[in-house]
């Protein structure tokens, strides 16, 4: 069964009507000519170009025209898509061409502009100053050690022959660990390396046998408030020689060797009777250098001395066998020292452009 065969006029179907379609047009070319931008563009590409616009709805009606009827549509609609396409193209292109403009202008590189001058890092002179000191003993032959800065109560102080209610270990102001009965502080001083060296206890090395010639730099701490001239973080370098037949002749030729290496042809020490638990005899050390401010003149450096007995006993060491003498002095003080530093907070804020002053090398 089939039903009615009806004759089939173009013009009944709406989206067909040529009025119809040049309307289509009409509104595509002014939605083409207004649109601004890239971005609105494909959202008008897509309304009037679309799959789903009406040229593209009414090129779908064309096939279920009559035969007769088709190819006049066709040819109608085609022109009509033809023209949207055609505005299309040459829209787009030149809204590429204003885009590109833009792009020029608003990422415009002025390579004339003088650029802002970049801070470069520099090495503190703590660093550089620990490498000189370092290099200095290596050139006699002397080993680096070091140990750990949170440090046994007992390396720190009794192993170094502070008796126990010994005035010192108050002197020292210490910064002791939690809970009270840890036994660990933050070491106060190098010191506490030599009892590591002598009972060879640092792990992370191969045991040393005597005699011993060691150079220990690190960090050290006391309870101090930061000011001009202190620091509660700061640096030292510990020296031990431990041999047989060592004299303070020994250690005063070595103190002047390091004060002329490190300040100049000039400098030299000389030694301030003075205590120590664990050297005896114990001196202050004093260096004259041809001064960076205020000229010439004598300045505290360090303590040093011939290692006490008793010290030398309780790392296994027969003293009336060996002998050795001990130094340490502040790696800090010896830039201000130095460099004519005047205020601590340079050398504790790191700011870059302190550092850079002392280049690679100082
Ligand atoms: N450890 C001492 C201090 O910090 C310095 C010192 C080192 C003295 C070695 C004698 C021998 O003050």
């Amino acid at each position: 069964m089939s039903g009615p065969n009806q004759q089939y006029d173009p013009v009944e179907v709406a989206a067909l009507d040529p009025e119809e379609i040049e309307r289509h047009v009409h509104e595509a070319l002014t939605a083409i000519t207004q649109v601004g931008d890239l971005e609105e563009f494909k959202a008008v590409r897509q309304a009037h170009a679309g799959d789903r616009s009406p040229l593209a709805l009414a090129n779908r009606e064309i096939g279920a025209l009559p035969p007769s009827a088709k190819a006049e549509a066709g040819k109608r609609v085609g022109a009509a898509r033809g023209r949207v396409n055609q505005a299309l193209k040459q829209r787009q292109a030149e809204l590429e061409a204003l885009r590109d403009e833009r792009i020029l202008t608003e990422e415009a590189l002025d390579v004339t502009v003088v650029a802002p001058y970049r801070q470069w890092g520099a090495r503190h002179p703590v660093s550089l100053v620990t490498e000189r000191v370092q290099d200095i003993f290596v050139g006699m032959g002397w080993e680096i050690a070091d140990g750990p800065e949170v440090e046994a109560e007992w390396f720190n102080f009794d192993a170094l022959n502070f008796a126990p209610d010994h005035p010192a270990r108050q002197m020292q102001d210490t910064f002791f660990v939690a809970p009270a009965d840890s036994g660990l502080v933050l070491r106060t001083h190098t010191s506490p390396v030599q009892a590591r060296t002598l009972l060879h206890r640092d792990s992370s090395r191969l045991q040393r046998d005597l005699p011993v010639y060691v150079a220990v730099p690190g960090r050290v701490y006391r309870t101090d408030e930061l000011d001009a001239t202190h620091t509660p973080v700061f640096h030292q370098v510990e020296g031990l020689a431990v041999d047989k037949g060592l004299t303070m002749a020994h250690l005063k030729g070595t103190l002047d060797h390091l004060a002329r290496a490190l300040f100049g042809p000039d400098a030299r020490t000389r030694l301030r009777p003075s205590y120590f638990p664990f050297t005896e005899p114990s001196a202050e050390m004093d260096l004259w250098f041809p001064g960076k401010k205020g000229g010439p003149g004598w300045i505290e450096w360090g303590g040093c001395g011939m290692v006490n007995r008793n010290v030398l006993s309780a790392c296994g060491v027969d003293p009336d066998v060996y002998s050795g003498f001990a130094f340490g002095m502040g790696i800090d003080r010896t830039i201000m020292l130095r460099n004519g530093v005047s205020d601590m907070h340079d050398i504790v804020e790191g700011d870059a452009r302190f550092s850079a002053q002392f280049g690679m090398e100082i």
